[in-house]
């Protein structure tokens, strides 16, 4: 997500973009920019990195003005260099733009301006392809150039404009991603949320979809899609600055979880085409170099492991590839058989844990195709793949990964139907199902976090407990797993995970009166054999809390209580039955006071070994 802020007024527009943009640099950036009215101009810089180094650059004490736009950089098409930094200028230097979101046809209409326009690009990016597309359209009205430009991008978007012919207004649209105009005295605000505008104003206006947006320095005007003006009630924010930049929540974890419709939103978007056919921008893999591949190697740590672990289920079930799970740290030193008839997927978030490097690098040197699954772009692990699959969640700030969780596996869905899809594994009705259900995700996911009331009387419940068990069969193993770390490392309670049919091969023994047992029966095909371990630990007294579809009333008879998920096919229940875990880690920690974004003894990137 990246950030926007706007400024018109008789002050210092390059003081207060900047102090703004520093605002926001909680969404993590890897470059910033802004550009400035002056004297019938823009002025532009921009600089990779921290913002600091864009002030460096900004050296000319008449590098000011009373109009600008600035912004700070969250990469998703193309690295995270100068060139691609925001604002980006039109090729006569009379727009500059700065964007949040992706532009999913932007490649189509950077095509057409080319051919059409001899346009040349600077930049890798998709945004640059708006400024280029409004000055097509400009004459001699900004609102209306923006305004035909808006109607062939097809994506999310949050766009703020200037002109060099226009020194009293801000222009600004939005789809999909938020954005807020601020009202000041003498002077008026654009941001894309609302921590950037906190020192200068607290009374702002939410923009909504499809709506223009047109800011002068005495008047904020918003229009909606057929621009007919609209009367919008101004909003006072109540909130402390440390509570903006949470969005309202507490912690970023609570945020992050919330964000998770939002995110897998954006995992989707422009990978599933009118058609129901998954398009993998970044896959370049051909038919026969799929057909050649024989082996999988999903290779992560913590939470990207178990993504891994029901990464296997899909992969193996859709695209019939023989596929192994392993640890990155364990992988290195196993002497592991690849050659180049192997595909190794790499998962990690960040893309700089160095155990999942080290091990990327020696399944290269052995001759691997590498495919990584990321959420950063220009990451390390991404410069040195062959394929990269981004999850577009955004940046994860809290220490235990919960959105990067989910759109891990929702990549891991894409590229199993789509390897399915190309080797003739998987039948067409059985693509269009699972595809059909990886739509309606995000609609889950929000109905999934309508637990969390009842979750957190659970949690209160047993919040004292140091040791709890997490059980289930199938793709219930892998969110056995992930559950268990989430509870562990943010409450620091033992929890315990375990393969449910392994119990009565030792861990049985553990059991006393009242042990606290999450057991997950989401799988239909194994349902009964759920229902069977169920008892068996109930028989050794045992407090039971199942998670399952709701429907299965069954399983609530013989547990002492239930979490239920949306109804859903077995193989998405996986993404479904975490979000409560994850609530549910996130309340007890929270009770027991500890610091639930950044928890004892960890990183948010292991970058040591
Ligand atoms: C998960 O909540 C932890 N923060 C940790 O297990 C993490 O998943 C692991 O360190 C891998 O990180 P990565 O995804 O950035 O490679």
């Amino acid at each position: 997500m990246c950030g926007i802020v706007g400024y018109i007024g008789d002050g210092s527009a390059k003081e207060i973009i900047i102090s703004g943009l520093k605002s926001l640099e909680y969404r993590g950036y890897d470059s910033a920019g802004i550009a400035l009215h002056r004297g019938g101009k823009l002025l532009l810089r921009k600089e990779s990195g921290v913002i600091a180094n864009l002030e460096k650059r900004i050296t000319k004490k008449d590098f000011d003005g009373n109009l600008g736009i600035g912004h700070t950089r969250w990469a998703t098409h193309g690295a995270p260099i100068r060139e691609n930094a925001h604002p980006h200028m039109s090729c006569d230097g009379r727009i500059a733009i700065v964007h949040n979101g992706i532009i999913e046809n932007y490649m189509e209409l950077k095509a057409w301006l080319v051919k059409n326009h001899d346009v040349e690009f600077k930049s890798e990016t998709d945004s640059e392809v708006i400024a280029q597309l409004i000055c097509v359209y400009y004459k001699d009205d900004l609102v209306a150039a923006v305004r035909k430009a808006v109607a062939r991008m097809r994506g999310a978007y949050a766009v703020g404009v200037i002109s060099a012919d226009d020194p009293d207004h801000i222009v600004a649209v939005r789809k999909d991603a938020p954005l807020i105009a601020g009202i000041g005295e003498g002077c008026n605000y654009l941001a894309s949320d609302i921590p950037a505008l906190l020192r200068y104003t607290r009374d702002i206006y939410l923009i909504e979809n499809d709506e223009t947006v047109i800011i002068s320095k005495d008047d904020i005007k918003i229009f909606d899609g057929d621009m007919t003006r609209v009367k919008r009630e101004k909003m006072h924010v109540t909130w402390d600055a440390a509570a903006a930049v949470k969005g309202g929540y507490e912690h970023f974890m609570k945020k992050e979880i919330y964000e998770q419709p939002e995110a897998v939103n954006k995992t989707l978007e422009g990978r599933i085409n009118a058609k129901g056919e998954v398009k993998l921008d970044g896959i370049k893999l051909t038919k026969k170099e799929l057909d050649a591949i024989n082996r999988i190697y999903i290779v992560a740590c913590g939470t990207a492991y178990h993504a891994g672990m029901q990464g296997k289920e899909v992969i193996e079930g859709f695209a019939r590839i023989p596929t192994e799970v392993d640890l990155a740290s364990e992988f290195r030193y196993r002497k592991p058989i690849v050659d180049s008839n192997t595909l190794f997927i790499c998962i990690s978030q960040s893309g700089e844990t160095s155990d999942t490097i080290e091990a990327m690098r020696e399944a290269k040197r052995k001759g691997a195709r590498i495919l990584s699954i990321c959420n950063v772009v220009g990451s390390s692990v991404t410069r040195e793949s062959d394929d990269v699959l981004y999850t577009w969640a955004g940046p994860e700030i809290a220490v235990a990964s919960t959105k990067a969780y989910t759109t891990q596996l929702v990549c891991l869905f894409l590229l199993a139907l789509y390897m399915g899809r190309a080797r003739g594994t998987l039948l067409p009705k059985e693509y269009k199902r699972i595809v059909d259900e990886l739509k309606k995700l995000p609609a889950k996911l929000t109905e999934a976090l309508g637990t969390d009331e009842h979750v957190a009387k659970l949690a209160k419940k047993f919040s004292v407990r140091e040791q709890i068990f997490y059980i289930g069969r199938g793709s219930d193993v892998g969110t056995s797993y992930e559950a268990s770390l989430k509870l562990k490392e943010i409450s620091y309670i033992n929890s315990f995970a375990i393969a449910a049919g392994e119990l009565k091969h030792g861990t049985i023994a553990l059991i006393n009166r009242g042990t606290l047992f999450i057991v997950f029966a989401t799988q239909d095909y194994l349902y009964e054999k759920m229902l069977s371990n169920i008892e068996e630990i109930k028989a050794r007294h045992a407090y039971v809390i199942a998670v399952a579809k709701k429907g299965n009333t069954r399983v609530g008879k013989i547990s002492d209580d239930t979490i239920m998920i949306p109804e859903c096919a077995d193989e998405v229940a996986s993404i479904l039955a975490v979000v409560p875990m994850q609530l549910f880690a996130y309340h007890i920690a929270k009770l027991r006071k500890r610091d639930i974004d950044k928890p004892r003894n960890l990183a948010k990137s292991v970058t040591v070994e």
